[in-house]
């Protein structure tokens, strides 16, 4: 069973503010950095650490080398990954003293897939392999549709949420990854068992990962329903705890480990992420997380 990442690649422009600027307002940063980010890379880099060998499929324009780079150190296959004409992805991060964030996203390469190369990545792969997917690339309907004629099993974290989500056929995907505020906006429910039920009714045959923050997670796969408690510890920066918990859940789903434990893993890895500055750095090794007692 192979593993395809399908997903974006950012170059995260990160700085350090007091606040979160207001609308009007202008602010000084206290520092910048720039980091290697995206949600697929993130994705591709925490399943990596957490010893999972992950096909990444995605496109980068100028600087992006660096990406190329990154992979060869984390071992990413780079088989899939092409540049294109124009910019890279890239973001715009504050990140406030408290660790929380907000990003403005340029979508660049990430938004130039066309339907020959999904073609020509897809083709690559059939029945029982996995795909992962965000919302920072164009054409993901019609990857969606493609890998399900393949029979691959599709894992979708609709991140960020916007209306591009609604185009997909949802009833296509395997198992969500999804946080409060997305799981409200595609259920109009408001709390998390209100959320789950409404997936569970509107997607039967899918699994849900429903990820609550500061309160844990919740699993829900037909009648089993599984939580987790989060770990209190002292955020720096946030920026790619999601996608840190995403791949370390889906290595474990795919090592078929007790779904408790699994849980307990992602969380752990996402409580060390957020202790780092950065987003793909930030990502722990197995290793780290196997000795991190909270
Ligand atoms: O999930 C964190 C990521 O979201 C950042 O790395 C940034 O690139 C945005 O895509």
């Amino acid at each position: 069973m192979k593993i395809l990442n399908f997903g974006s690649l950012n170059l995260d422009y990160t700085y350090s503010v007091d606040h979160i600027v207001k609308e009007g307002e202008t602010i000084s940063s206290l520092g910048v950095q720039t980091n290697l980010g995206g949600k697929g890379f993130n994705q591709s880099v925490a399943l990596a650490r957490a010893g999972k060998e992950v096909f990444h499929a995605g496109l980068v324009g100028e600087g992006g080398q660096l990406f190329f780079e990154a992979c060869n150190k984390y071992g990413i296959n780079t088989k899939y990954m092409n540049t294109v004409l124009g910019r890279s992805g890239h973001t715009i991060i504050q990140v406030d003293k408290n660790g929380q964030n907000s990003i403005v996203l340029y979508g660049g390469a990430n938004q130039k897939i066309t339907k020959d190369y999904v073609n020509k990545v897809l083709n690559d792969f059939s029945k029982g392999d996995i795909i992962i997917l965000q919302n920072e690339i164009n054409e993901l309907p019609y990857i969606i549709d493609e890998a399900f004629k393949r029979e691959m099993t599709i894992v979708l974290n609709p991140s960020p949420m916007d209306e591009k989500i609604n185009a997909c056929n949802l009833k296509k995907v395997s198992i969500f990854i999804l946080n409060e505020t997305e799981g409200q906006q595609l259920t109009l429910a408001t709390d998390a068992n209100g959320i789950l039920d409404a997936m569970q009714r509107r997607f039967p045959a899918s699994r849900i990962m429903l990820t609550l923050g500061k309160d844990g997670c919740i699993f829900r796969s037909g009648r089993k329903t599984v939580s987790q408690k989060a770990f209190s510890v002292d955020a720096v920066d946030t920026t790619a705890a999601g996608d840190t918990f995403t791949g370390f859940f889906i290595a474990g789903l795919v090592d078929e480990l007790p779904i408790k434990d699994v849980l307990c893993t992602a969380t752990k890895a996402s409580a060390l992420a957020v202790q780092k500055e950065g987003a793909a750095q930030s990502i722990p090794t197995m290793e780290e997380v196997e000795r991190f007692r909270p």
